[in-house]
């Protein structure tokens, strides 16, 4: 294959399309699908991205639809459809394994994959990008993880993270491990018709973190990459030990865009972060903190959109969390009580709020040391996001302002979107957003 400049890779068909363009080692574009068309995890890629893709020289397609149409028939599934065409395509897992792979700071590394699944594998470890070990279907940390998901009446490929929030209400007194071996598609409706939905959550959390630190001790080298969409658990990440870690930010399907295009040329892109999508006029800081100072709430909208699950900065709603604003939060964003927020904290403070692992994306969860108790969970822990001083996010001023005005470094962050919405993208979803609820977005 010769040496293509613009790339465009994508995924498709399944949940949470998404779209990467690449410009030799730069990403000049990614995007879900959903922020396009506000179809909650739209499975198609939207005209405007199809109108993007149309200008790449190649067209890179995120897994092999045949194998995968071949295995969704034998487990009684029905074919899976596809839309858009494609010049090349890889595996699913070592789409996976790219998005990770090409995006570290590091060269030589493991890279661990654990999915619910992909054509038929499940779980892979990679030396580089040279697979050296892979389990197959049914055998699935993932898909049992999203039986149980549904199994507590909650959404499976999507609410996965109101398990693990769940889970710490709960106890791990259930054994599911029997379930590892069954065909999950059809989830597990009738397990343990007694449970308590906390206690399922709280068991299923267990041996998903048990199993993967077992993944982890497979993986020789101290630089690990960590991907596919179980490298969203958070809570299980943080019990990894000894390891120098990177998660590309979207690690899930969507990500494997990324990790689709990098295979063509099979060469390190350059990581500038998540900001990635559809760009609006950057924030004024000032009136952002003048706005918390006087309601405590206020939205964000800034930049460009974050390619992957979490709010860093750029489609947030932020609060002061010196107050309970926990409630206010959540009867705006209309989402379960329980539900826990998280903190975004200058670099410099970290340590002195927080106790374990962070890092700039959210991917850890550590002990507060603070009594902020709208960013702490029912554990005592928080979903910390570290703004470095190179954060190309308003977050990084508004931050430093707001520490002046109130001598206190932290924030509560979280997604501009009500519940089980797409986060906002562009000047016409802020508009109808702020026309329909009783918030100011800067
Ligand atoms: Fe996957």
């Amino acid at each position: 294959m010769s040496r293509t400049d613009i790339v465009a890779g994508f995924s498709e068909g399944f949940h949470d399309a998404a779209l990467c363009i690449l410009d030799g080692d730069e990403i000049v574009h990614a995007s879900h699908a959903e922020r396009h068309s506000r179809v909650k995890g739209d499975r198609w890629l939207h005209p405007s991205q199809l109108q993007r893709l149309a200008g790449a020289s190649i067209v890179a397609y995120y897994e092999n639809p045949w194998k995968k149409n071949a295995r969704r028939i034998w487990a009684g599934q029905r074919r899976a459809p596809m839309r858009t065409r494609y010049d090349v395509r890889f595996g699913h897992h070592q789409s996976h394994a790219a998005a990770g792979y090409y995006t570290a700071p590091f060269t030589d590394c493991n890279i661990l994959v654990v999915d619910a699944i992909g054509e038929w594998e499940t779980i892979s470890i990679w030396d580089r990008m040279e697979r050296i070990r892979s389990w197959r279907y049914p055998y699935s940390l993932g898909l049992l993880y999203s039986a149980i998901t549904a199994r507590i009446g909650l959404t499976p490929n999507r609410d996965e993270y109101i398990t693990m929030g769940m889970a710490a209400y709960g106890e791990p007194i259930h054994d599911l491990s029997p379930l590892l071996e069954r065909n999950l598609h059809g989830g597990c409706p009738d397990i343990f018709p007694d449970a308590r939905d906390v206690d399922l959550a709280a068991s299923v959390q267990a041996i998903f973190e048990e199993k993967l630190l077992e993944l982890v001790a497979l993986c020789p080298k101290e630089n690990l990459v960590l991907m596919g969409g179980c490298a969203l658990n958070c809570v299980a990440n943080s019990k990894i030990r000894g390891k120098n870690i990177w998660i590309m930010p979207n690690p899930g399907d969507g990500g494997s865009a990324i990790g689709a295009a990098a295979l063509v040329n099979r060469r390190k892109l350059r990581w500038r972060g998540p900001y990635l999508g559809t760009e609006m006029p950057r924030a004024d800081p000032s009136v952002v903190v003048r706005e918390l100072l006087r309601n405590k709430v206020c939205g964000v909208a800034s930049g460009r959109a974050e390619f992957g699950p979490r709010a860093l900065g750029n489609r947030s709603i932020l609060a002061d969390c010196r107050y309970d604003v926990k409630d206010t939060v959540n009867i705006l964003k209309r989402r379960q009580k329980f539900r826990p927020f998280a903190p975004a904290v200058l670099e410099e403070f970290a340590e002195q709020y927080f106790s374990g692992p962070m890092n700039e994306y959210m991917q850890f969860t550590a002990r507060a040391l603070h009594d902020y108790a709208s960013v702490i969970h029912v554990d005592g822990t928080a979903r910390v996001q570290v703004v470095r001083k190179d954060c190309p996010s308003v977050l990084r001023q508004i931050l430093e302002e707001w520490y002046e005005a109130t001598g206190v470094p932290m924030l509560l962050n979280t997604s501009l979107n009500i519940k089980d919405e797409p986060m906002l993208d562009g000047v016409s979803d802020v508009q109808r957003f702020v026309s329909q609820n009783h918030i100011r977005v800067v």
